[in-house]
This record gives C-alpha cells, sequence and structure tokens, in this order.
C-alpha cells in the first residue's frame, strides 16, 4: 500500500523548535488535532469519540469509541497502532471495513478546496494523535 506522506521542511522545523515550548503550546496543538478530529473522523466516532457517530447509521459496523483506546490497551496509548491503522498500514479484520485510509483520501474535509489535498500533513496528523491522546479516559 502507498505511504504518502508528506513532511514540509519549514513546518517540521518549526514542529521540532515547538517541542521545547510551554503547555500552552501543547494546548494549542491539541485544539488543531480536535478541528482534524471534528472534520475527519467525528461524523463516524462521535463527536467526543464515544463511537457510533452520526454517520454509523448508514454502516453495516458500529465504529468503536476512540476515548478509551488506553483503557483497552493497558493503560498506554497505542499511538503507534492508532498512526499505521489511520494510514492504512495495518491488514484489517474485516476488508470492506468502512474505515477510511487516510493516506488514501487524504484530509479532505480539512482541505475540502485543495491545498493539501490528498496529502496527510505531518504536523496535521501529529495533532491529531495529540488530540486523541489527550482525550482517553
Ligand atoms: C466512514 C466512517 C469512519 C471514519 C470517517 C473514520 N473511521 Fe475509524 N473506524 C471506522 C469503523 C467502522 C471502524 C471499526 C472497523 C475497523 O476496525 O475497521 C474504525 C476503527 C478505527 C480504529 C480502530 C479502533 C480499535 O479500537 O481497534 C481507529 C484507531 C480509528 N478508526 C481511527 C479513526 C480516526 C483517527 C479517524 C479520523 C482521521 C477515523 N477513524 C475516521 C469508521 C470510520
Amino acid at each position: 500500500m502507498r505511504f504518502r506522506f508528506i513532511a514540509l521542511v519549514g513546518l517540521s522545523g518549526a514542529l521540532l523548535s515547538a517541542c521545547s515550548d510551554g503547555p500552552a503550546e501543547d494546548a494549542d496543538r491539541v485544539r488543531e488535532g480536535q478541528r482534524v478530529y471534528a472534520k475527519e473522523c467525528a461524523a463516524c466516532h462521535g463527536a467526543r469519540a464515544e463511537g457510533a457517530g452520526p454517520a454509523s447509521l448508514h454502516l453495516d459496523v458500529v465504529p468503536p469509541d476512540l476515548a478509551g483506546l488506553k483503557q483497552r490497551n493497558d493503560g498506554y496509548f497505542p499511538r503507534e497502532f492508532v498512526s499505521r491503522f489511520v494510514m492504512g498500514q495495518l491488514e484489517k479484520d474485516d476488508p470492506s471495513s468502512p474505515m477510511p485510509d487516510f493516506s488514501a483520501v487524504g484530509l479532505r474535509h480539512v482541505y475540502p478546496n485543495g491545498g493539501a489535498d490528498g496529502e496527510v500533513l505531518e504536523t496535521d496528523f501529529a495533532n491529531l494523535l495529540n488530540y486523541l491522546e489527550a482525550i482517553q479516559w
């Protein structure tokens, strides 16, 4: 499976230097991640990642909650698993599952008018993972 992970040199530089910033910057990244989540994931996984969002009505498989990932994984947020799963790098139990492969579809709701359409930017993706990690029970 093709894995398109676009690292923008400027953005990565900004992100690296931002890593040493304080809690306010962390909060900004989580907020940005929430924005990505709301546009790309909430329809299926629920507004607060509680599972079974409004779009589930049309699906055969109910999208699980994403707030209990840590609890279901012995108290550790499975960042690497989530990352690979979302980017279509893990084989699915059910190949016909409606869960999109975001390395193929990109963040099309965040960038409906082009821009990063069709690509998943490293910064957006890292923010999304930070958000998910922040909302674990
Ligand atoms: C079209 C509906 C849909 C959208 C949009 C969607 N998902 Fe999913 N997702 C599912 C379904 C259905 C499953 C369960 C079936 C499966 O595992 O493939 C799932 C499973 C998952 C799992 C595995 C959870 C577990 O406990 O094993 C993760 C992680 C996940 N999705 C993350 C995301 C993230 C992050 C986004 C947004 C970037 C997203 N999903 C967008 C439908 C969706």
